[in-house]
């Protein structure tokens, strides 16, 4: 039986990507900063846990997350950081590192034992920081932070939000200006949440410039509800004729947003409405089901939809037609193999699939079957097949 609303107003959990680079805000920020809405998940616990290695330590106070940041000075860890299955933490906090005086080793679990850590490790070698990757380029590794280092012309060499913002917290303990270039058009948290905090990271002529050293100023915040995690609740409704589904308090960052113009080329109603047009902007989502069309999504626009795109699949699935993703090899290097562990769920549920090396095709709709679906461990393959499994 399936429902075709939901009345009751319903919200997501905090956002994963805001609430890290708020944690690590926190820590650097001097004084008492308060934290609002930070999701349960554990990759932010990873940060967290991340953080108190470094003698930075979270209070839970009610609902929200206190702490009395030091400025950055950080306290020696006395074993391996522990990040968990975060490559966010992993990355993110390799760049607040690298301008440090510290020597740390990060490590993670197999999953984030596969993934690559050269792509950070090269750029912010830049700043004088050393990092010794196993020879494959991964965790375990042990970084040396350079606490002198000066600030650097550096550029992103791929599209990866990670990469872009290792960078830009690096800037913060270099002295002297960092100008970042290269390939910046992914999410932009980190660059709004630098403004809000009192961080001018400037737009220079296609490169983002920050004048380091620079403490952020101590704050309170709320983070708005994690459209990605709304993507799945929206994608319900949307492959239901007949559904509607609002959510309410969640980001509508416009760096995030593609997703939503994905659902209408597929056919659904979307309405999004921004109620707090703050630092990160804020509002309700409504989706409303109808017959889905089959989609092409072009290598351009993958970088704005990198955490949806199996989610994407799965509605191609239901969608009359083909519905093909090109230019995404950059999911076979997340939780899991994304295109793998996609392709062989989607088939286990009736769903006619082809794979490439950076991407995947779909023909729908497909003839349903029930299926045990092997996620790899991976939430977002969980999330996406329990759309599959309404
Ligand atoms: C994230 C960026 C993306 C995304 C990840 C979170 C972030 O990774 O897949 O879930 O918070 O910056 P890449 O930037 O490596 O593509």
């Amino acid at each position: 039986m399936i429902a075709r609303s939901v009345s009751s107003p319903l919200t997501v959990p905090g956002d994963k990507s805001i609430a890290h680079r708020v944690l690590l805000l926190a820590a650097l920020a001097r004084g008492a900063s308060r934290i609002r809405n930070v999701p349960a998940a554990l990759d932010v616990r990873s940060t967290r846990r991340a953080l108190g290695a470094l003698g930075v330590a979270f209070r839970d106070e009610g609902d929200d997350l206190a702490v009395d940041g030091a400025g950055g000075e950080f306290a020696a860890p006395d074993a391996p950081i522990d990040c968990g299955n975060s490559g966010t933490t992993m990355r993110l906090l390799s760049g607040v590192l690298a301008t440090r005086p510290i020597v740390a080793t990060l490590d993670g679990d197999a999953s984030l034992r596969a993934r690559p850590m050269r792509r950070i490790a090269e750029p912010l070698a830049a700043f004088g920081a050393r990092f010794a990757l196993s020879p494959a380029g991964t965790a375990p590794f042990t970084l040396t932070g350079n606490g002198a280092a000066r600030g650097s012309g550096v550029a992103v060499p791929i599209a990866s939000a990670q990469v872009k913002s290792a960078l830009l917290f690096a800037a913060l303990g270099a002295h002297g200006t960092t100008r970042v270039t290269g390939m910046l058009r992914t999410r932009d948290h980190t660059e709004r949440l630098f403004r809000a905090f009192g961080i001018a990271c400037r737009d220079d002529g296609g490169a983002l410039a920050v004048d380091g050293p620079a403490v952020p100023g101590a704050f309170d915040f709320t983070v708005p509800g994690d459209l990605s995690s709304a993507a799945f609740l929206l994608a319900a409704a949307a492959v239901v004729p007949g559904a509607s589904v609002t959510v309410h308090d969640v980001g509508l960052n416009p760096t995030r947003t593609a997703f939503l113009e994905v659902l209408r080329r597929f056919g659904a109603g979307i309405e999004a409405v921004v109620t707090d047009d703050g630092a990160e902007p804020r509002g309700r989502i409504t989706a409303r089901g109808a017959v889905m069309h089959g989609i092409a999504i072009a290598p351009a626009e993958v970088p704005g939809l990198i955490d949806e795109l199996p989610l994407i699949g799965v509605v191609g699935a239901f969608a009359h037609g083909t519905t093909t993703v090109a230019g995404a090899g950059e999911l076979r290097v997340k939780e899991s193999d994304r295109i793998e562990s996609f392709a062989a769920a989607a088939r286990a549920i009736g769903a006619h699939v082809d794979v490439a090396p950076d991407g995947f095709s779909v023909r729908g709709p497909a003839r349903f079957r029930d299926a045990d679906v092997e996620t790899h461990g991976d939430h977002r393959i969980a999330m996406a097949f329990a759309v599959a499994g309404r």
